[in-house]
This record gives structure tokens, C-alpha cells and sequence, in this order.
């Protein structure tokens, strides 16, 4: 086979080799975590712990620096954005979750060209919801989620706080309009809850529905 041969199989197996990481790339589900300051980061927690076991969903977490406080607060804790390992979170490292500090703006998840089937932050302040509201984009969280917002991607917010002001209620209100999922961490009791892990389940369903995201982790109301 002379050059040109060589060259036009070579060619022909480049493509094939781009078709099918292409088609992996669509079974693959690419999601973005952000954990922000508002109590219950638990659910940013457990969110982990179940998104790790789906060996078809590659996550991309961030943590703000108000998250990692509250989370040394009220869980203990200790996690360091400089050097982050997921263990130190969730009890298990795992090599589908990529983590992005909060100040790096160069992250893939900064820019719409970088595939994504959108972003939980969870728990999420009232401060990030005033920033996302108002597309201030001032860490890598409010950010991503303005990426999600410009190219109509999936944003689900979960916010924490009781009782909402005027101000709280009219950004969720303007993000709402956008098509922003506001999904309070507001369990239902409706499926018997008999402990925390439960409660928090729930609100997980409820997050990773939005996804199309099966858990099987509560009793469904008559399924
Ligand atoms: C232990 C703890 C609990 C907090 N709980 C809430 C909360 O439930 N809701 C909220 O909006 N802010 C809460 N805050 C305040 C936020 O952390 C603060 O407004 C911060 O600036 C938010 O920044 P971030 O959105 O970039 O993470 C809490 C702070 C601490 C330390």
C-alpha cells in the first residue's frame, strides 16, 4: 500500500475513533456540584455519596469558601480547597469527580463549550442566589451557573434559609422565570420519614429527578 493508502486508513480509523469517544461522550452524564455557604451542606454530602455509585456521571465540584466553613461548623468537616480530596468529604476518593477551586475562572466549567447536562448547587446561600440572580459571576459557582443559565442548561438551586425576606423571594422569583429549578431543601413527609437520612433523601430524589437521574432511595407516593 503506498502513502496515500496508508494516510486514507489512518484517516478513516482517526474517525472512527472520534465517532465512538463522541458516542461515549453522550452516555456519559456530565454534572456540575457547587456547595455554598447556606446551613444543611449535608445535602451537598449526600448528593456526592450517591452521584459517586452512577459509574456513567462524571461531576465537576466546587466548594465556595463560606461552603467549607459551614461545613466545618456543623458537620466537622474539614476540607481543604487547596488540596481537596474527596475523601475528606465523603469517606471514599472516586476518579469521576474532578474538583475546581472556587477562584479558578479557567475551569472547564467556566466556559458553554464545555459539555455539561447542567449544575446542582446545593446547599445554596442567599448570598449565591443574589449573585446568580444578578449574573455577578464573582466565584467559580456563580459562574458555572451563569453558563447553565446563558445556554439553556438545567440549573437546579437549592436554597437554605428561613424566613425569606422580600429580597430572597424576588431573586428566586427572577430565577425562576428563567427556567431556573428553585428546589428549597424542604422535605416532604409524605413517604414516613424515620430519620435524618431519610429526610435527606428525599430532597436528593427530588434534585436528581430533575436530571432523570433514578436513585430508588425513597418509597415513591403510590408506586
Ligand atoms: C454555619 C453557617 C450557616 C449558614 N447558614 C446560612 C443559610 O442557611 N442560608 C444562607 O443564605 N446563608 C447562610 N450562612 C451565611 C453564608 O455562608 C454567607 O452569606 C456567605 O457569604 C455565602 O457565601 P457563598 O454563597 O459564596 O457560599 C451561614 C453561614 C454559616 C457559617
Amino acid at each position: 500500500m503506498d502513502i496515500i493508502g496508508i494516510l486514507r486508513k489512518r484517516t478513516h480509523l482517526l474517525k472512527f475513533e472520534y465517532d465512538f469517544l463522541r458516542g461515549e461522550f453522550n452516555k456519559l452524564k456530565r454534572l456540575i456540584v457547587g456547595i455554598t455557604g447556606a446551613s444543611a451542606g449535608i445535602y451537598g454530602v449526600r448528593l456526592l455519596e450517591v452521584l459517586t455509585k452512577h459509574e456513567d456521571i462524571e461531576v465537576h465540584l466546587t466548594i465556595s469558601s463560606s461552603g467549607a466553613r459551614a461545613l466545618l461548623e456543623e458537620l466537622q468537616i474539614k476540607v481543604d480547597l487547596d488540596n481537596f480530596e474527596l475523601e475528606s468529604l465523603i469517606g471514599i476518593s472516586s476518579p469521576r469527580v474532578i474538583y475546581h477551586h472556587e477562584s479558578d475562572i479557567a475551569a472547564p466549567i467556566a466556559s458553554g463549550s464545555f459539555r455539561t447536562a447542567g449544575m446542582i448547587v446545593a446547599p445554596c446561600s442567599m448570598g449565591s442566589v443574589a449573585s446568580i440572580a444578578g449574573g455577578m459571576s464573582r466565584n467559580l459557582i456563580q459562574r458555572a451557573a451563569d453558563v447553565c443559565i446563558k445556554e439553556n442548561r438545567k440549573l437546579v438551586l437549592v436554597p437554605r434559609e428561613t424566613p425569606l425576606s422580600s429580597i430572597h423571594l424576588e431573586n428566586m422569583l427572577k430565577l425562576s422565570r428563567m427556567g431556573v429549578c428553585v428546589l428549597p431543601a424542604m422535605p416532604g413527609f409524605y413517604h414516613y420519614p424515620k430519620n435524618v437520612d431519610d429526610l435527606l433523601n428525599f430532597i436528593v430524589t427530588k434534585i436528581l429527578d430533575q436530571f432523570g437521574i433514578d436513585t430508588k432511595l425513597i418509597q415513591r407516593w403510590k408506586e
